[in-house]
């Protein structure tokens, strides 16, 4: 059992905390938001949406394995690692944000009495770990070796992908990893592969895997777009690819885009470094480029299939099922390029209204009945895969849209049964009606 203090209860740091607890280990997760603590303490309200991740977090807090607190210093002498789980947010240039880092580096440097292991989870540019080692050695006369973890875990999937990971990458510049060992080590038991590799291989393989699983997406993507004007059936093509072990079925779902915190956004930062050591990597911007066309390509289309001033209904918000998260979701910004067209959209998510009303504000109106978002609308819009919409009820849509018209760029809906029912219907990947 090791003393693990976690900083930072964004969707890493608390999925983080709450899993280690449950592999046995004495967590504690700081957070400087005194109500997100509050509520974390309380039981009343854990920040986001994630599978699992509530029961984990209560059974962790009943049987004393897991605190939450908002001051570190307290605990930063108490613990064998320190996890820093901040934001790493980009700017409006596109560079990395390290204020939040960089704060727990000069608060573990005032406070810390004795020798530690500090564990970058964060998504941070490559050198970012050698770099903190470096403010390190220089200032603090105890030895904090800095070691990185990149994390893995997919929202909707974190506790599953945490618990039961393909691997657990650990990036440490030292030979001594008795403790380091230690944190995985009912992992190690369960089979789970644990790559040893230095700090800058370590960043190198997130940001690496994180732009790979990109290409596959927007790889997909085009070839729904040639499907679509060749009469080709997309997730028949999906599936003889994926046949071969080489290539892998995983990731190739057609769909709006790639969007959330994290794809894009390591995208960005692998070009940003790859042009500051003056690299051209075009495949890199392409994935980029690629996404973002997409967009404006769905757009191109839906303005073929509607008149000026149409009504869309908006089914999902968010960037995929499972999460509440609308940061970077495709929806948004089609919503965004719709509404300056002129169209008026309603929009539903099961989960993420809250959020898409930050990003949205008035400009569009939200319904938390499906079907009241779909009344009197010429267009109904899958944006995402949420089960709800997989099981839609035809005969009650029929009767309250004015223009019976889908378009599902989810591939969630049984085209037949629409088509029996009147339905104009547009698959993504598949020649339209
Ligand atoms: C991703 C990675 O999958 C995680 O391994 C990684 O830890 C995480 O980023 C991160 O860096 O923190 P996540 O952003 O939660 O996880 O979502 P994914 O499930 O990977 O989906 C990313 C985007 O690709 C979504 O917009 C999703 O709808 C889209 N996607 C994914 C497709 O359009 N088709 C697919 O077949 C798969």
């Amino acid at each position: 059992m090791l003393r693990i203090l976690v900083i930072g209860t964004g969707y890493v740091g608390l999925v983080s905390g709450a899993c280690f607890a449950e592999i046995g280990h004495h967590v504690t997760c700081i957070d400087r938001d005194n109500a997100k603590i509050d509520g974390l303490i309380s039981g009343s309200k854990i920040p986001i949406y994630e599978k699992g991740l509530n029961d984990l977090i209560e059974d962790n807090k009943k049987n004393g394995r897991l605190y939450f607190d908002i001051d570190m210093s307290k605990y930063i002498n108490e613990s064998d690692v320190v996890i820093i789980a901040v934001g790493t947010p980009l700017d409006e240039k596109g560079q990395t944000n390290f204020e939040y880092i960089d704060h727990c580096v000069s608060e573990i440097i005032k406070f810390a009495q004795k020798d530690l292991y500090v564990i970058i989870k964060s998504t941070v540019p490559v050198g970012t770990c050698d770099r903190i080692q470096m403010q390190f050695n220089i200032k603090s006369k105890f030895s904090l070796e800095v070691i990185s973890n990149p994390e893995f875990l997919r929202e909707g999937e974190a506790v599953n992908d945490f618990l039961f990971p393909d691997r657990v990458v650990i990036g440490i510049n030292i030979q001594d990893k008795k403790i380091i060992r230690k944190l995985y080590t009912q992992l190690e038991q369960n089979g789970v592969e644990i790559l040893y590799t230095n700090r800058v291989t370590a960043e190198l393989i997130k940001y690496a895997s994180n732009s790979f699983l990109a290409a596959k997406v927007a790889f997909i993507n085009e070839m729904a777009d040639l499907s679509e004007e060749l009469g080709g059936d997309i997730s028949s093509i999906a599936y003889g690819m994926g046949l071969d072990k080489r290539i892998g079925r995983a990731f190739l779902n057609a769909g709006p885009g790639f969007g959330g915190s994290c794809f894009p956004k390591d995208i960005k930062a692998l070009i940003n470094l790859s042009e500051s050591k003056d690299l051209n990597l075009p495949l890199l911007k392409s994935i980029d480029l690629s996404n973002q066309n997409r967009y404006h390509k769905i757009v191109r289309k839906i303005e073929r299939m509607l008149t000026g001033g149409s009504t869309i209904a908006v089914l999902g918000l968010t960037y995929k099922a499972g999460t509440d998260d609308t940061r970077c979701s495709p929806s948004i910004r089609i919503i965004q390029l719709l509404s300056e067209k002129g169209f008026k959209i309603k929009g539903h998510d099961p989960q993420g209204i809250n959020k898409a009303k930050q990003e949205l504000g008035n400009s569009i109106r939200f319904f938390d009945d499906l079907y009241d978002a779909a009344q009197d609308a010429d267009l109904c819009l899958i944006m995402t895969e949420w089960n709800e919409y997989k099981n839609l009820d035809l005969v009650r849509l029929a009767g309250c849209m004015k223009n019976k018209k889908i378009y599902d760029l989810r591939q969630v809906i049984n085209k037949d049964d629409f088509v029996k029912s009147g339905f104009k219907v547009t698959v993504v990947g598949y020649q339209g009606e």
